[in-house]
């Protein structure tokens, strides 16, 4: 393989995808899928289904599983490197197998470059597997920006940061100085113990026919959050929500 598109699809709308990312998938010749282990079968068929949607050439699917994470590992930052080791070896089998003059093609969720480990993957399967193909990254729409485009709100407060972080983090402590919090990557809830009157801006499957939007002072809400958030799960068979916290005045 000689060159590698690492795609942004954005959050399971197939019209999140940029002209950018349609182009070049037009010029790929080999589209690398993942269809099972950690990877919902939901979330393969989005993919495919941009596939079917936007390529108008010839091109090869290749499907791969995603190999789970060892959970007896009890460090967490062990935990997922190790995992990415094991990534990078099957990454590095799969691209070795395509034709040396191969353009080849991931969809990734979102942008490559928000809480998603392919592009260091990748870095590791070129400078380990000693594999030298070039690498070309198309921006994808975020689940932080399709949050704030679902509420019609802006992201930051006047002249003020911006906090991106996950539950894992959220639940050791509100981040300090912050006023405008996004929380992704959060299977525990971490809202349901935080300061009584933030205001929360939930969001789960963000862009997708499924969008559920709640929002409101955080005391408010959070039961309601919690069990939508149970219930929704339990019917997909999966859920991926953000919500945004701000500071009352
Ligand atoms: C591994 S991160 C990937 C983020 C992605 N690269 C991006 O740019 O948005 C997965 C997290 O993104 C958020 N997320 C992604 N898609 C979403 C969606 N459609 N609705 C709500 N949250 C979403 C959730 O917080 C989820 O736990």
């Amino acid at each position: 393989m000689k060159k590698l598109f690492v795609i942004g699809i954005g959050t399971g709308n197939p019209q999140h995808i940029t002209m950018q990312g349609i182009s070049a998938l037009n010029q790929t010749d080999v589209v690398f899928i993942p269809t099972k282990g950690e990877e919902k079968a939901g979330l393969a068929d989005i993919r495919m289904q941009i596939c079917d949607r936007y390529i108008s050439r010839a091109y090869e699917l290749v499907e791969y599983p995603i190999s789970p994470r060892n959970e007896a590992t009890a460090d967490y930052t062990q935990r997922v490197l190790d995992w990415h080791d094991l990534i990078a070896e099957s990454y590095a089998q799969m691209f070795a197998r395509a034709a040396a003059d191969a353009t080849g093609a991931l969809l990734v969720w979102g942008d490559p470059g928000l809480y998603d480990s392919t592009l260091r993957i990748l870095a590791a399967v070129r400078e380990k597997a000693g594999l030298d193909f070039e690498i070309k990254v198309i921006p994808g729409i975020t689940a932080v920006q399709a949050l704030t485009a679902a509420f019609g709100i802006p992201l930051n407060t006047i002249g003020n940061p911006v906090t991106i972080t996950t539950g894992r983090q959220l639940a050791r402590g509100w981040p300090e100085g912050a006023d405008s919090v996004v929380v992704m990557l959060d299977g525990r809830k971490s809202y349901e113990s935080l300061d009584a009157d933030l205001h929360i801006y939930w969001a789960a499957y963000v862009g997708m026919e499924e969008e559920l939007l709640i929002q409101g002072r955080l005391a408010d809400v959070r039961n309601e959050i919690s069990k939508t958030r149970d219930s929704a799960r339990s019917r997909h068979g999966w859920i991926m929500d953000i919500y945004l916290l701000r500071k009352a005045r």
